[in-house]
């Protein structure tokens, strides 16, 4: 279970950010959606978390119908406790074993890269989209596969990385358009990430918003 290759810090880190600004990519992926966002557009939002996305919606006063997913009931139960209103709309679900529920739009942001491959939670994701997908990962020229194990965690946090070709590919076997575009937060620059249990190791990683569009 994901919580488990966390430590105990992560689980405040994610709540303390619930209480500051909007997170950027939230910022970024309702830019590129607002426009496209009606009171009868269906969301499914991936790896929900606590919330983080939602209440983007919340704060802007955007009305849709959204469905938040997760695999982690202790994210969840803290979603539904910040958002009592929209507690039926977060829902567990394991990406990687089920296909959610039909959507116009999917989101799915820095979950696809900690799975132990893309397929076939990315095939679920895009079987089950009707419009657009939004997608924000670790993307580079070759796939790299890596795990890092956090303090106080014994279970390895995949840590990997798609190829560009590998997204392109994907996305058109389910007849989508693929458009990569800058990360906002991290201006899609390279950037360390420390083994936090290997003192002078660590690997470099760069972070890609990619938006598919349905053609047929
Ligand atoms: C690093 S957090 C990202 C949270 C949020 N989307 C963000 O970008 O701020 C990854 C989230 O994906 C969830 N997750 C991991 N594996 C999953 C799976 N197989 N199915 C659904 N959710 C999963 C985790 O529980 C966690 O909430």
């Amino acid at each position: 279970m994901f919580h488990k290759t966390q430590n105990k810090e992560s689980l405040k880190i994610f709540l303390a950010r619930m209480k500051g600004p909007l997170l950027t990519w939230v910022e970024q992926f309702l830019d590129l959606l607002e426009p496209h966002l009606t009171p009868s557009t269906t969301l499914n939002d991936i790896g929900c978390n606590v919330g983080q996305f939602y209440k983007g919606l919340v704060e802007k006063k955007i009305k849709i119908d959204y469905r938040g997913f997760d695999i982690e009931p202790i994210y969840l139960a803290q979603a539904k406790k910040i958002f009592p209103s929209a507690k039926n709309n977060f829902q567990i679900l394991d990406i990687t074993k089920e296909t959610p529920p039909a959507a116009d739009i999917s989101v799915v942001s820095a979950t696809l890269e900690h799975l132990e491959n893309f397929s076939p939670a990315l095939d679920h994701i895009l079987a089950s989209t009707k419009k657009i997908i939004i997608a924000r990962t670790y993307l580079g020229e070759k796939q790299e596969r890596d795990i890092m194990l956090k303090e106080h965690s014994q279970y390895p946090y995949p840590m990997n990385q798609y190829s560009f070709l590998d997204i392109f590919r994907t996305f058109a076997k389910y007849n989508f358009e693929a458009k990569i575009v800058r990360d906002r937060y991290t201006d899609s620059l390279p950037y360390y990430v420390p083994f936090e249990t290997v003192p002078g190791q660590g690997l470099v990683r760069t972070q890609y918003v990619i938006v598919g569009r349905k053609t047929k």
